[in-house]
């Protein structure tokens, strides 16, 4: 026999869970306070009492009362509790955001995200998703999936009430059909748009004046990547060939186009990329830990230049002009091809440049 009422134990444990919770929180995200912290919790049904449900809806988000409130849209026709791990860099945790926010929308499920995630992505982006308390994380019965990196039909079909979702996908095809949607949740604070935006207007004015101009961002991803991907991928990473075969690309699609590089390896940039035609800015901060103005500055240009990886994917979705990527850039026997689908990864109107592999022909003995 029990003592206290199923009721009793919920609302008890619900307080200590908010308690907690709060703690927590205030601990990670001082700055939600300033906006007040939203909080709905949900009391779950009686099948469920042995792992209640404290739902913590974090602002940085507009709370007006007319637009929807970060907690979860149309939650009454949603059910279940959906979340993704987080895991890798910036771009990884986007691609994994976005992915969960498309595949529970498919199965009409509620989608949360983990602390970790929200530290991540919400000192840059207005992400709305809710955010699970760790108490909640640990009492949920998660079937686990780990997703590969592309849409296929048994994620549009998955019963799943409690599901945790990992892997690093970061394809346009779970989420492309969304693409305002994902647009809006990935919309900057305002501080890091104006800053990127008055970068940007410097540049401009140091050449120029008032005439618009257009701007190409261009990210050369460097840092371990020139490791991993000979040795573990038997691939390249974009070279300075590639960089000025992509800027010619558009030095001949517009007028007097201003390129704007941000990468890991700024040092290499200004040794590698020929800036003697005046229209190249070494802009990027190259911040590894914090790359977020580069980030904000690459997506408030017009168009981009992608190298490899998830953050110049994103910059460029973002971003929206015209795209060129680095293409076919491991050998065709690559394990990396297993995991990676060019077609999925790249959206087909992007242009793509055959990559040169011949730096790997000398690496293959070791
Ligand atoms: C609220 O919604 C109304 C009608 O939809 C609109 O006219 C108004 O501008 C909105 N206010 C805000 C603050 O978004
Ligand atoms: C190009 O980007 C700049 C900076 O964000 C912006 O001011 C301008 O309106 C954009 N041009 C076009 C044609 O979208
Ligand atoms: C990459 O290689 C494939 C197979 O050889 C080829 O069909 C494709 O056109 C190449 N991509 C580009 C952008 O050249």
């Amino acid at each position: 026999m029990w003592p206290l009422s199923h009721r009793h134990l919920c609302l008890a444990f619900l307080v200590v869970c908010v308690l907690s919770a709060i703690s927590f929180f205030l601990h990670i995200h001082q700055d939600s306070i300033r906006h007040g912290l939203g909080l709905s919790v949900l009391c779950p049904d009686r099948r469920l009492v042995t792992s209640p449900m404290a739902i913590f809806c974090l602002p940085g988000t507009p709370m007006s009362p007319n637009t929807s409130s970060p907690c979860p849209q149309n939650s009454a026709s949603l059910s279940g509790t959906w979340t993704i791990y987080p895991d890798g860099r910036f771009g990884n945790q986007m691609g994994q955001y976005a992915t969960l926010l498309a595949l529970a929308q498919l199965n009409g499920r509620r989608a949360f995200i983990l602390p970790a995630m929200h530290a991540a992505l919400a000192p840059v982006f207005r992400i709305t998703l809710p955010v699970l308390a760790p108490e909640v994380d640990s009492r949920t019965p998660w079937r686990e999936l780990r997703l590969h990196d592309w849409m296929s039909e048994e994620y549009a079909d998955l019963g799943d009430p409690f599901l945790k979702l990992s892997g690093f996908p970061c394809s346009w095809t779970f989420f492309h059909h969304l693409r305002e949607q994902i647009r809006s949740e990935f919309t900057l604070h305002d501080h890091l748009r104006e800053e990127a935006q008055s970068v940007l207007r410097r540049l401009r004015l140091g050449r120029s004046g008032d005439r618009p101009r257009t701007f190409v961002g261009v990210h050369v991803r460097r840092g371990d990547y020139l490791q991993v991907m000979p040795q573990r991928w038997k691939g390249v990473v974009g070279n300075g060939a590639y960089l000025r075969e992509a800027m010619d690309w558009f030095r001949a699609r517009h007028e007097a186009p201003v390129f704007v590089v941000t990468s890991n390896g700024m040092d290499w940039c200004r040794e590698n990329i020929d800036a003697s035609k005046g229209d190249v800015m070494f802009a990027g901060d190259g911040q590894e830990a914090s790359p977020w103005k580069d980030f904000a500055l690459l997506t408030q240009c017009n168009h981009t230049i992608m190298t490899i990886g998830t953050f110049g994917f994103w910059a460029a979705y973002l971003a929206g002009g015209d795209t060129v990527y680095l293409a076919n850039f491991t050998l065709p026997d690559s394990e990396f091809l297993k995991i990676f689908k060019p077609e999925a990864a790249f959206l087909p109107e992007w242009v793509g440049i055959n990559a040169d592999l011949s730096p790997l022909w000398t690496l293959a003995e070791p």
